[in-house]
C-alpha cells in the first residue's frame, strides 16, 4: 500500500470472490486501517456472464464480469485489490473503474511467501523496478517493428502498437493505473503479426493450463490469427482440441507481446508452486514475468473490443527479442 501511495484520505476497496485468500484480506483491512484509509470489502460471485451472455467459469484467464453494484463500489475508491482468482481483466469494467481514475493492483490468492519474493520491498528498490520498467516501456513504444526469433524455430514479426503499449512494474502509484502484484514486463497488442511461433518442450503455459510443455507446438500466425496448431506431441492436440471447443475465431486471434523484467522470478519456480490456478488464481505468477522471457498470448483485446472467453498466456525461454532490429532480449537474456 506504500508503494501504491495509498494515504488517509483514500479508500480502498477489497474485491474478492469465495475462494479469495481470508488472510490477504484481513492483512489489507489491517494495512488500509494502519495508514487511516477507508476500506471495504465487495464479494462477488466466482462465476460471471460474458458478453453474450453464457457463463464463464473461472481459470479462463482474467475475464471475470463484475456486475453493476461492485463497478459502482470500485469506482467510488480510490485503489482497488483484486483478489479474485480469476481476475477482471480483459473485460470493459475493468476500462470503465480505471477511466474514474480508480488504480487497480490485481492480486489473485498466490501464497504469501510468493507474493513476497516477486515485490520490491524498500522504497528505493520499488523506484528502481519502476525505472527499468519503464525504460523498457520506453523503448517499446518507440519502435515500429517487434520481431522474436528463437533455436527451436520462432520467427514471428509485427507491427508495435505504441497506444497499447504498457509498463507493469508490480504495483499502482498513478490515477487510473492497473497492475499486477511484483508482474514486471513491457507488453503491447502488436497489429500485423505474421510468422511462426514455435512453443518448445519447457516453455510455460501460464494460463489456462499453468503447466510446462512437454512437446513442441508450431503456430502459423497469419495477420494476426493462429492458422494452424502443428506438433506431434499431445501439447499441440491439447492446445488445438481446446481453443476449438469454444466454436470462435476470436480464440485463435494474437493479444499481447512482451518481455519479462522480473530478476527475483525464474522459469522453474511454477513446477513446485504454481499448479493449481483454481486454489491461488492465474496472476502474481512468476511464468509471466521472469526475467528474459517472452510472453505472447492469445484472444481477447480490449484495445479492440475484442472480448472473446479463452485467454493463453504462454512463456518462453531462450527467446531474441529485436525493435526495429536491435534486440532487447537475446536468446533468453535481456540486453543492457
Ligand atoms: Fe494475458
Amino acid at each position: 500500500m506504500e508503494h501504491c501511495q495509498v494515504n488517509e484520505d483514500e479508500a480502498v476497496a477489497v474485491v474478492t470472490d469465495v475462494k479469495s485468500n481470508r488472510e490477504h484480506v484481513a492483512a489489507s483491512f489491517a494495512a488500509a486501517q494502519d495508514i487511516g484509509a477507508e476500506v471495504f470489502e465487495v464479494q462477488i460471485p466466482e462465476y460471471g456472464r460474458n458478453s453474450v451472455g453464457a457463463e464463464v467459469s473461472a481459470g479462463q484467464g482474467g475475464s471475470l464480469r463484475l456486475p453493476r453494484g461492485p463497478v459502482e463500489a470500485c469506482k467510488s475508491a480510490d485503489m482497488v485489490f483484486d483478489f479474485t482468482l480469476e481476475g477482471f481483466i480483459h473485460v470493459p469494467e475493468r476500462g470503465e473503474i480505471r477511466d474514474a481514475g480508480t488504480r487497480i493492483l490485481r492480486v489473485g490468492a498466490r501464497e504469501p511467501f510468493v507474493l513476497r519474493r516477486l515485490m520490491p520491498w524498500e522504497p528505493e528498490e520499488a523506484r528502481a523496478v519502476k525505472e527499468k520498467v519503464q525504460a523498457h516501456r520506453d523503448l517499446l513504444e518507440s519502435a515500429d517493428e517487434m520481431r522474436v526469433t528463437s533455436e527451436y524455430g520462432t520467427d514471428v514479426t509485427m507491427e508495435v502498437s505504441p497506444e497499447t503499449a504498457f509498463d507493469s512494474y508490480g504495483f499502482v502509484d498513478e490515477p487510473g493505473k492497473w497492475d499486477v502484484w511484483g508482474q514486471n514486463m513491457v507488453s503491447n497488442y502488436p497489429t500485423n503479426v505474421n510468422g511462426t511461433v514455435v512453443i518448445a518442450a519447457g516453455d510455460y503455459n501460464v494460463v489456462p493450463f499453468s503447466d510446462y510443455i512437454d512437446s513442441s507446438i508450431e503456430c502459423v500466425v497469419e495477420d494476426g490469427f493462429i492458422e494452424e496448431i502443428n506438433g506431434d506431441g499431445g501439447d499441440a492436440e491439447l492446445m488445438r482440441g481446446h481453443m476449438e471447443s469454444y466454436n470462435d475465431r476470436d480464440v485463435f486471434a494474437t493479444s499481447h507481446f512482451g518481455w519479462g523484467l522480473n530478476e527475483n522470478g525464474t522459469f522453474y519456480n511454477m513446477a513446485i508452486k504454481d499448479r493449481k490456478p483454481d486454489e491461488t488464481g492465474v496472476s502474481a505468477s512468476e511464468g509471466r514475468v521472469w526475467e528474459g522471457n517472452m510472453l505472447w498470448s492469445t484472444g481477447p483485446n480490449t484495445h479492440q473490443d475484442r472480448y472473446t472467453n479463452c485467454h493463453y498466456d504462454i512463456a518462453q525461454k531462450n527467446c531474441s527479442v529485436y525493435l526495429d532490429g536491435e534486440p532487447v532480449v537475446l536468446e533468453g537474456d535481456l540486453v543492457e
